[in-house]
């Protein structure tokens, strides 16, 4: 897709099509006002003969309108899009009315239109916001994942180009950094979208460490390095090995490291990501219904990959390494047991009470590996309890901190981003519900709580720095009739580094 920004009339936007907002009840935006006056009315007639009320995602395409309607209107179409009240136009409803022209225009055989939605005022968003969303809402939205079909649908006249109107000459840099920022952010999702919907078969923890390998290629900036089980074992990652064991996949930690910062001893931002790419439940054997989205326990790591794009795309001036912590979970003769107790790298000693609960098994000795590094700051992303689905659902993740301000930024990149985090806390007295008779904790919390605990565990590895958990068990994938990997975390992340990026050039 080409994104362009302009500053012009609507009359005289020569393209195949210009899309322009109607306000409920059949209220004319100021630029579909424009169009109205020019044609003698002919939009307000159809208005006022009930064409078109306006709600929200309701379209209305107009055809031959150089034609037929008026010759000094210069384009082919106009499509007309409901915004519903507009008061009430926010976030939530410019991104519905954005995704529900996006797939009009696509059916429709426009190869490229003139967007004016991004002139329509968003409450509490700029022209930078808006532009960016629909971009990254237009990358997503024409996103397709078939790769392993053997008869591809091909979209006959699909949209290729897609300039968006800004309401001044001034805000073209604005808009231009927007759609930079937009591309650079939904490229980092599709990569993320790309291999997490990979199936585990193909997608094991080989098949991530390539794929960051030839993101390393990509750029100089990268180094990849890729740590296997016989390194494991020599730095004393039992916990780690211990879920690897029963797959005949081998467990291989991907290590990503960017060096953008023009003093290469600037500390690094640390990201890790559960890399389960899949599943099972191990001996704690899961139900076999819907066994299948255990192809998605790699989220995090595909989050952190895309992220690491995103980053190269944008050349910030940060150091960032980001962790794949690729593992599969398999019951098999050779696999660890409820009961096993295993010695982590820490030296800390962990009671197995659940083989399911293996994310924070592979997590901790990460999280004790990346001690070496001495991060700035250290934020893992995991797929990492179904109670943070009960919890928050689908449409925040869960974010544990040992660390307010970093707590609140990362709130904050959730919010600029539309891929928002809730904190949850990880009191002292969740702690105590990881107690063993027999090591010196368990991996399992006692029922309540699970995303809690869960954190709780983790921060026990987690001391040295400054530290966050991302729980997006919830918001990683979608079940049901448009399953598929959503790409998130990659915008809260990408943001948060994008933020501390600006800090480091106002200094
Ligand atoms: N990968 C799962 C978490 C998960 C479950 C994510 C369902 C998305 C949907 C994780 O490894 C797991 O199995 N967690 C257990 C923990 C329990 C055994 C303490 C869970 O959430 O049930
Ligand atoms: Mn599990
Ligand atoms: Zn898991």
């Amino acid at each position: 897709m080409e994104f362009n920004v302009k500053s012009g009339s609507p009359e005289k936007q020569r393209s195949a099509c210009i899309v322009v907002g109607v306000f409920e009840p059949r209220r004319l935006s100021h630029v579909a006002e424009q169009l109205d006056k020019i044609s003698g009315g002919y939009i307000s007639n159809l208005l006022r003969r009930g064409d078109l009320e306006g709600k929200a995602g309701q379209t209305l395409l107009l055809h031959n309108t150089h034609n037929n309607i008026h010759k000094d209107i210069l384009s082919e179409r106009i499509l007309l899009v409901g915004c519903g009240k507009e008061r009430e136009l926010d976030e939530r409803q410019y991104k519905q009315i954005i995704n529900k022209t996006i797939s009009t225009l696509n059916e429709t055989g426009s190869m490229e239109a003139v967007c004016f939605l991004t002139e329509l005022h968003v409450k509490g968003r700029d022209t930078y916001w808006k532009v960016r969303q629909a971009v990254e809402a237009t990358n997503n939205g024409l996103y397709v994942f078939d790769a392993l079909k053997s008869k591809k649908d091909e979209t006959r006249r699909p949209l290729r180009k897609l300039v968006f109107n800004v309401p001044t000459r001034r805000e073209l840099s604005t808009g231009e950094l927007a759609i930079n920022h937009g591309n650079a952010i939904s490229n980092g999702m599709s990569l993320c979208r790309d291999v997490a919907n990979m199936p585990p078969n193909i997608c094991n923890p080989a098949y991530l460490a390539r794929q960051a390998r030839q993101l390393g290629e990509k750029s100089e900036k990268v180094n990849v390095e890729i740590i296997g089980e016989e390194q494991m074992a020599e730095l004393g990652m039992e916990s780690y090995l211990a879920v690897g064991r029963g797959s005949d996949n081998e467990s291989q930690m991907t290590i990503i490291n960017y060096q953008g910062a023009s003093d290469s001893s600037t500390k690094p931002i640390v990201l890790v990501g559960k890399g389960l790419t899949f599943d099972s439940g191990g001996i704690s054997l899961k139900p076999g219904a819907g066994m299948d989205e255990m192809k998605y326990d790699m989220g995090g790591a595909a989050g952190v990959l895309g992220t690491m794009k995103a980053l190269v795309a944008l050349d910030l001036p940060i150091n960032v390494i980001g962790i794949l912590a690729g593992c599969e979970n398999m019951p098999s003769s050779n696999a660890y047991r409820p009961g096993d107790i295993l010695t982590t790298m820490s030296g800390q000693t962990v009671e197995v009470l659940n083989t399911d609960a293996e994310g924070r098994l592979v997590l901790c000795d990460v999280l004790t590996y990346v001690e070496r590094f001495d991060p700035e700051l250290v934020i893992d992303t995991a797929t990492l309890t179904g109670a943070v689905i009960v919890a928050l659902g689908k449409h925040a993740c869960g974010l544990m901190s040992n660390h307010n301000p970093l707590a609140h930024e990362l709130l904050n990149a959730g919010e600029q981003s539309s891929d928002r985090a809730w904190r949850l806390p990880i009191w002292d007295e969740y702690q105590e519900s990881l107690s063993s008779p027999f090591a010196d904790f368990t991996n399992l919390g006692d029922k309540g709580a699970g995303a809690i605990t869960a954190a709780c565990f983790l921060s026990r590895f987690t001391k040295k720095y400054h530290w966050a958990h991302l729980d997006v068990a919830g918001t990683a994938w979608n079940s049901g009739a448009n399953k598929g990997s959503t790409g998130r975390p990659v915008p809260i992340l990408t943001q948060f580094l994008l933020n501390r990026a600006e800090t480091v050039t106002a200094e």
